[in-house]
């Protein structure tokens, strides 16, 4: 493991924000993400601020979320998180330590400790490598075991994640999309991660097919004691499998907190509109009144001030010049809005402690309000 080298964020002690050094994994200090779209011969480069300062803290052995519309920012944000994508300004820190200045020999070790797994599950497994070997190969990579222990390590996955150890000789295609999925989760546990950072798992799935991704990958998190990052559109998916959430708009993290909380009281409207797009559960049910009108702004030519004004019905005029800044990063609930205390912005109650209640239960109950969603003339659809 490697040896702890940063301090505490923003100069505060660690207990002064609640928590040990060695409770946080993961760790980003005003992350930035910057893609040139455009070099003109005259004039200045065009750029789209995709992740535009971020500071997250990500607790050992949770379950965290990170939600927003198409375009704001998450895939960016997540490979940023693994090193796939190089910060154009900030700090990614994991178990202490800067992963911009790691030499070579500890990044693989990031490598094993840190694994993806993608929305697609087709197109992220080599259709001409059978399995066992896709399986087999982060294994091999990282030099683990010899050829027969490492054939039973595969044994071992693929009956982990509810396929049969016959799959091992079969190719990515004879599989169905849930299917591909947990052989994804089986190569990504291969070499022993500690962080499991899934972009849209399960999005591509049928309802059903997702309930039972869900479902294995909280049982392989609570087995392997994992972090799990997830991201997500879906906020009823996200309601469903996390203990915290941060929502982003155009690069930014506009609200955070704890799962529960974050439901029942959201702060930021644009929160509060996300979570009125969920399909509710009970017939004639009253949905929050706040809604989103239009699309997001560009983000290469974002709106000055708040960024989510124009879409904003409770704008005023200090919104459209002056940005609201993240109360309080380190807080359990967190928001940057400039009338967030006086705003009273209804969430959802009713099932506000479901995440004491098991995984299968509680997609239970967001299959059961989904399918009555798609029942009922008008239903809201999830974003
Ligand atoms: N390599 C790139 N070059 C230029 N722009 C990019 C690049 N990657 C992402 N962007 C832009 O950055 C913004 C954020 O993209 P990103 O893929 O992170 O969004 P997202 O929240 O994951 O969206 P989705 O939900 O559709 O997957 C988008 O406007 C996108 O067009
Ligand atoms: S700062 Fe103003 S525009 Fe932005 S979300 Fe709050 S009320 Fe709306
Ligand atoms: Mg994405």
């Amino acid at each position: 493991m490697l040896e702890s080298a940063i301090g505490s964020p923003n100069g505060a002690g660690w207990s002064d924000i609640g928590m040990t050094k060695t409770d946080i994994i993961l760790e980003t200090r005003d992350v930035k993400r910057h893609f040139v779209t455009a070099r003109p011969i005259f004039g200045a480069p065009t750029v789209a601020r995709a992740v535009d300062g971020i500071d997250l803290l990500i607790r050992r052995g949770e379950t965290f979320a990170i939600v927003g519309e198409s375009g704001c920012g998450k895939s960016t944000l997540a490979r940023l998180l693994t090193r796939l994508l190089t910060p154009s300004d900030g700090t990614v820190i994991y178990d202490g330590h800067d992963i911009g200045d790691l030499p070579e020999h500890e990044m693989r070790d990031l490598r094993r400790d840190i694994q993806f797994i993608f929305q697609d599950p087709f197109s992220s497994l080599n259709p001409r490598m059978t399995v066992g070997a896709l399986i087999e190969e982060p294994l091999r990579v990282h030099g683990i075991g010899n050829a027969q222990a490492r054939r039973g390590k595969v044994a071992t996955l693929l009956s982990r994640v509810g396929l049969s150890t016959m799959s091992a000789d079969r190719y990515p295609h004879e599989f169905s999309g849930g299917q591909r999925q947990r052989i994804g989760i089986a190569r990504a546990l291969a070499c022993g991660p500690k962080v499991i950072i899934g972009d849209e798992p399960v999005s591509a799935l049928d309802v059903s097919i997702q309930a039972q991704v869900i479902n294995i990958l909280e049982d392989l998190k609570e087995e392997f004691g994992l972090t799990l990052v997830v991201i997500a559109h879906d906020l009823a998916v996200v309601r469903h499998m996390s203990d915290r959430v941060a929502v982003m708009y155009l690069g930014q993290i506009v609200e955070m907190g704890q799962v529960e909380d974050l439901f029942a009281c959201p702060k930021h409207p644009y929160t509060a509109a996300l979570i009125a797009a969920i399909p509710v559960p009970q017939i004639g049910a009253k949905l929050n009144p706040v809604q989103l009108a239009g699309d997001p702004p560009n983000p290469i030519d974002m709106p000055k001030g708040c960024r989510f004004h124009p879409r904003c019905q409770f704008a005023q005029s200090r919104c459209r010049t002056e940005a609201p800044k993240l109360s309080d990063t380190n807080c359990a609930h967190s928001v940057a809005c400039h009338r967030a205390d006086e705003l009273n912005l209804s969430g959802i109650r009713d099932l506000s402690n479901t995440r004491r209640s098991s995984a299968r239960t509680r997609f239970e109950l967001y299959r059961t309000a989904r399918a009555h969603s798609d029942g009922v003339k008008d239903a809201p659809a999830t974003i």
